[in-house]
């Protein structure tokens, strides 16, 4: 019996060579399914599917059937708004439970490192400085998380697991409320959730609802003093509102994983800014293996005809 024809797919990224980073080629584990890089393809009329990250503005143009876009990361808000990309192709992300913890991990270190005076030890070490900090209980802490995703979820039980005092801003109810979390829903979750809080963390979707959504307004909600952790997207950051609330006093500092612009320029002034703690876009990854299986999954679902079960909702945008 002649073997079933595969579905072709093709590998689209600005940045990235996907199929060695992911280990995207398949091979004979996965004869029905066909992943080749731009170069690879002959006939563009038999693509049905892309994995991306970072696609270029004319890398869809040559594909003209293609029926699903796939982020190799959670995030999907470059091919949301990707103008080649008709409103009929379903986009789909990977989830991957790893990239939740790593997340989580993150905050955490980042929170302790504040809330405990870390740079002043290393300091003090330098000069074999022995000067304990002041220590307070961490409930004492007040700590917002926006967003309650995947990501948020996992973030909000680590602090919580820490003794911290979490309030969230999220979508829904939560189906499984972390005891001692105060949840807010609704249109001003946000605010609500931010209010007299010593530390924000922003690990909310990159939407049209949700760009410019770090700004003053919600600066002057937080506790004076307070610190904000960005591990979302550097547009929902409005720099200058940042350095404004640094300048009054209202933050002391930032601790910022994501950018406008990445790489982060060289002479951007964020770079120099003693009051910011600045990481690479490295607060979590996706892990290969489980982006290679469901990139898989999902080429398989589509050439089934079967429910994408990684798609996201265009209309939340996430
Ligand atoms: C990382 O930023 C991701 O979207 O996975």
């Amino acid at each position: 019996m002649a073997a079933a024809e595969p579905i072709y797919g093709v590998l689209l990224s600005d940045s990235m060579d996907l199929k060695s980073y992911y280990s995207l080629d398949f091979g004979d584990a996965a004869p029905d399914v066909r992943l080749l890089k731009p170069e690879e393809v002959t006939n563009p009329d038999l693509i049905r599917f892309a994995v991306c990250w970072l696609p270029g503005p004319a890398a869809f143009s040559p594909y003209l059937n293609i029926e699903m876009a796939m982020s190799v990361g959670a995030g999907v808000d470059d091919l949301l708004k990707h103008p080649g990309l008709g409103k009929d192709v379903a986009i789909c992300r990977v989830r991957d439970p790893n990239q939740a913890h790593l997340m989580a991990g993150y905050a955490v270190h980042e929170v302790v490192h504040v809330e405990r005076g870390f740079a002043q030890m290393q300091q003090n070490q330098a000069r074999a400085e022995w000067a304990p900090p002041a220590i307070r209980p961490p409930r004492d802490l007040k700590v917002a998380v926006l967003g309650h995703g995947s990501m948020g979820a996992c973030v909000v039980q680590a602090l919580a697991a820490s003794g911290f005092s979490v309030s969230v801003a999220c979508r829904r109810d939560p189906s499984d409320p972390v005891e001692g979390v105060q949840y807010f829903t609704g249109n001003d979750s946000v605010l609500l959730s931010v209010a007299g809080q010593d530390v924000v963390i922003n690990v909310l979707p990159l939407t049209t609802e949700t760009e410019d959504v770090l700004n003053t307004d919600l600066f002057s909600k937080m506790a004076r003093g307070g610190w904000l952790i960005q591990i979302g997207r550097g547009e929902h950051l409005v720099e200058d509102d940042l350095v404004a609330a640094l300048d009054s006093g209202q933050l002391a500092g930032a601790t910022l994983d994501v950018f406008r612009t990445e790489p982060l320029p060289s002479d951007h002034p964020f770079w120099t800014d003693p009051r910011l703690r600045i990481t690479p876009h490295i607060a979590s990854d996706t892990t290969p293996h489980i982006v290679a299986e469901q990139a898989l999954q999902s080429a398989r679902e589509l050439h089934a005809g079967k429910p994408l079960s990684l798609a996201v909702s265009r209309g939340q945008g996430y």
